[in-house]
């Protein structure tokens, strides 16, 4: 077998830390799961324990029952730790961003992986696991805190990135630029005035301020009411699966990547 394309890093990773990506994949893409004839998905650097990966198979599982799951790590150790944990539909195997996989994924998720590495490796490994999707597939690639309260990610398609996803629990920051540390890399360092990202912060951050009257009913009141002053002068999807109040009230909000894009 060839080596591993990538660079082994730290393993962190913990139990529901990547629930809130879960939530919005099962939302907004578990309908093209179920449709797929035989719907692949890799969990691409899963890390020190095979947990964030059965917790993906078992609600991909709950929408989508044909669905297959494969946990691809660059750590041999790592690897032979999660096999023990395999069933029918999930496995585990020794591969990097080249996917060693049989046949092209519908998604590919990838989540504190690419933040190890430079910015521009980064687009590149966005460009090289885009290329390898089904058509109609999707990469999801994102940051998040250690313990998952916070997190921001890009879903890109084969033709590239589409969206971007700021989700945050409402006791988890202070203002929603406190998300700006979970930039995916290909943003991080764009986060100055002058570019788009940064734009975007700074009014979600006065969306945030003028809406301070609505915490009188609470965090979620605070944050709906932000996403609806911030609708006003950013192009924010309004509608299902990618937007409205029942995604809103979770703490999340959906972009076009072109919104933002540096
Ligand atoms: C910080 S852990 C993240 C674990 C899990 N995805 C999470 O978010 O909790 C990153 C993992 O990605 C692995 N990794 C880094 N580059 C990789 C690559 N090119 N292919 C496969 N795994 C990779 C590292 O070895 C490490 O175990």
């Amino acid at each position: 077998m060839a080596k591993p394309v990538g660079s082994i890093t730290r393993g962190t990773t913990g139990y529901n830390r990547l629930r809130r990506c879960d939530r919005w994949v099962v939302a907004v893409h578990g309908q093209a799961l179920r449709a797929a004839e035989r719907p692949l998905v890799v969990d691409l650097g899963y890390g020190a324990s095979h947990t964030t990966t059965l917790e993906l198979f078992t609600r991909l599982r709950g929408v989508a029952p044909g669905v297959e799951v494969v946990g691809i790590e660059i750590d041999p150790a790592r690897v032979a730790a999660a096999k023990p944990y395999e069933r029918e539909g999930l496995s585990f195997r020794l591969g990097g961003f080249e996917l060693p996989i049989s046949r092209p994924p519908t998604l590919v998720r990838a989540f504190n992986v690419l933040r190890q590495y430079a910015e521009p490796e980064a687009w590149r490994h966005w460009e090289t696991l885009c290329g390898k999707l089904a058509p109609g597939g999707v990469l999801v690639e994102g940051t998040s805190s250690e313990n998952g309260r916070r997190a921001v990610w890009a879903g890109l398609s084969p033709e590239g990135p589409g969206t971007i996803t700021f989700s945050a629990r409402f006791d988890a920051f202070s203002r929603p630029s406190d998300l700006a540390d979970r930039l995916p890399k290909t943003l991080i360092h764009r986060n100055v005035p002058g570019e788009r990202i940064h734009a975007f912060l700074s009014d979600f951050d006065r969306a945030w301020a003028v809406s301070a009257p609505y915490g009188a009913y609470g965090v979620r009141q605070r944050w709906l009411a932000s996403v609806r002053e911030l609708s006003r002068s950013w192009p924010v999807p309004t509608r299902p699966p990618l937007g409205g109040p029942a995604r809103w009230r979770l703490g999340e909000l959906t972009l076009p990547w072109s919104a933002v894009a540096p």
